[in-house]
């Protein structure tokens, strides 16, 4: 870090968000599969804070519940008096040294970096992120004298006209010395349009104190940009997608249309990886080189490795898919699967909790569950394992080089050896020996003379 003080932030995120529409408190709402707030905690642990305070008001209590980060300091604000007042809620738990950045619950994308700036500017002086907007409105102007110098933010609600021709505009988030800002924040009154306490007032009192205000200002517009309602969140989405999609193009990625595609999660990737449209990636995702990802799936907490080609429409949930498979079209790969290499798994096929060895498939029609299969299994059309016998699941061993005609039941606990064949029909309810092939069914027989039922007359 640029600064040998610690930093402590200060969240605001007490804000009802009734523009939201929403039961839900408004920084619970998500970009990217993942609260905003949740965006803002993470993105300010990157500057290494010696603590995070967050300011909570409206449904404060599911926000505690919903993130968990267990350093938090939570800091109440019953009746939400202004920004000023908010922040005032959380003096007592930074020290005189510390620098405090202020951020807010609703603003997601910010970076890291610009985040770094306005810390070392509140480190020598006073920091302060402000924005130039083509349409001003609503937003607190930054007042600067003849030499440039800022000298107060005014309110939209208390700007003459003359003021609120100003395009810079305040975004709220600024970086001050600890004990200045507390003593700037207990001098605030609420004398102005609102009736609230306003932030914003430090600024001309640091002014008044010989303090230089510099001002910071984002890459993009996008960085300090507010959510207040649904069309601004999903606005966000949209930018935050973008990003994402460009990070992994970066890093070695293509994609099909870069437009149609969502990570909801955290991924890392190798390098010739192709993605179809519409794919949507959440949770921690691995990915190794030359994967090819068909359209329309949906994968989560999975490694895939090299060299695999996941076909169209296929999902995937907590498994890992091992170098060289082939998995789809329309194949369900559920919790606990774990695809050793040069597997296929075909069309409308489900795995789940089980190992399926290397180079052993399951193309068609199939459920595999709480099965360990060894290598060089083929598994016919439409084979199921009976894993659960309506109170507990039980466990399919099928050995190495096992051949299971189509429309079997593997009847668990079972196992069924090395080298076995199982005939077409099957329904195995004792262990099949290695090497031999294994019958259970009907016989087919022709019955003579046998005819259909016919209507019984009168009835
Ligand atoms: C504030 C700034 C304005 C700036 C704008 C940027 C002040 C007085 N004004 O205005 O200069 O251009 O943000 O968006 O600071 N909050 C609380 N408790 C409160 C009041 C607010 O936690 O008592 C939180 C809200 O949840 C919200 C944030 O603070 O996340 C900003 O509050 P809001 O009332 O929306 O500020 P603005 O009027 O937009
Ligand atoms: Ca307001």
């Amino acid at each position: 870090m640029p600064t040998q003080n610690s930093i402590h932030v200060v969240i605001l995120a007490a804000g009802q968000g009734t523009r939201m529409r929403s039961a839900l408190p408004k920084v619970l709402h998500s970009i990217g599969g993942k609260p905003m707030l949740a965006h803002v905690i993470d993105t300010s642990r990157e500057l290494n804070p010696q603590k995070i305070s967050v300011v909570y008001g409206h449904g404060g209590e599911l926000v505690k519940q919903k993130i968990s980060d267990s350093d938090l300091n939570w800091v109440k604000q019953t009746e939400q008096l202004g920004t000023g007042h908010a922040v005032m809620q959380a003096a007592d738990a930074w020290n005189d040294n510390d620098i405090v950045l202020v951020l807010y619950g609703d603003v997601p994308l910010l970076k890291a970096e610009t985040l770094a700036e306005v810390v070392r500017k509140g480190s020598e002086s006073f920091g302060l992120l402000t924005v130039h907007l083509d349409n001003p409105t609503g937003y607190g102007r930054i007042v600067r004298d003849e030499h440039a110098h800022v000298v107060s933010i005014v309110e939209e609600k208390d700007a003459n006209d003359e003021q609120k021709c100003i395009t810079e505009v305040n975004t709220g988030i600024l970086a001050a010395n600890g004990k200045q800002l507390k003593s700037w924040l207990e001098n605030l009154n609420s004398d102005n349009a609102q009736k609230e306490y306003y932030l914003t007032d430090v600024i001309s009192m640091s002014v008044k104190e010989g303090i230089v205000v510099e001002t910071i200002h984002p890459d993009s517009e996008y960085e300090v940009a507010g959510v207040n309602s649904r069309e601004q969140l999903a606005e966000l989405e949209g930018v935050y997608q973008e990003q994402q999609a460009q990070n992994l193009m970066a890093q070695g990625v293509s994609f099909q249309d870069p437009s149609r595609f969502d990570m909801r999660g955290h991924i890392e990737t190798g390098q010739d990886i192709f993605i179809d449209s519409n794919v949507i990636l959440q949770g921690n995702i691995k990915l190794g080189n030359n994967v090819r990802i068909g359209a329309n799936c949906v994968i989560s907490n999975a490694t895939i490795e090299d060299d695999v080609i996941i076909l169209p429409m296929t999902v995937i949930e907590d498994a890992v898919i091992g170098k060289g498979s082939r998995v789809g079209p329309f194949a369900r790969i559920r919790p606990g699967a774990e695809l050793k290499t040069n597997t296929h798994i075909g069309n409308f096929v489900e795995i789940k909790n089980s190992e399926i060895g290397d180079g052993s498939k399951v193309n068609h029609l199939s459920y595999i569950g709480d099965t360990t299969m060894g290598n060089d299994v083929n598994i016919g059309a439409g084979t199921i394992t009976a894993n659960y016998d309506g109170a507990n699941k039980h466990r399919t061993i099928i050995e190495d080089n096992v051949s299971v005609g189509s429309n079997n039941v593997l009847v668990a606990p079972i196992k069924v050896g090395k080298g076995a064949t199982l005939g077409a029909g099957t329904v195995l309810t004792t262990d099949a020996a290695e090497g031999e092939l294994t019958l259970a069914r009907v016989k087919q027989k022709s019955i003579k003379g046998w005819k259909r039922p016919t209507k019984k007359s009168g009835k």
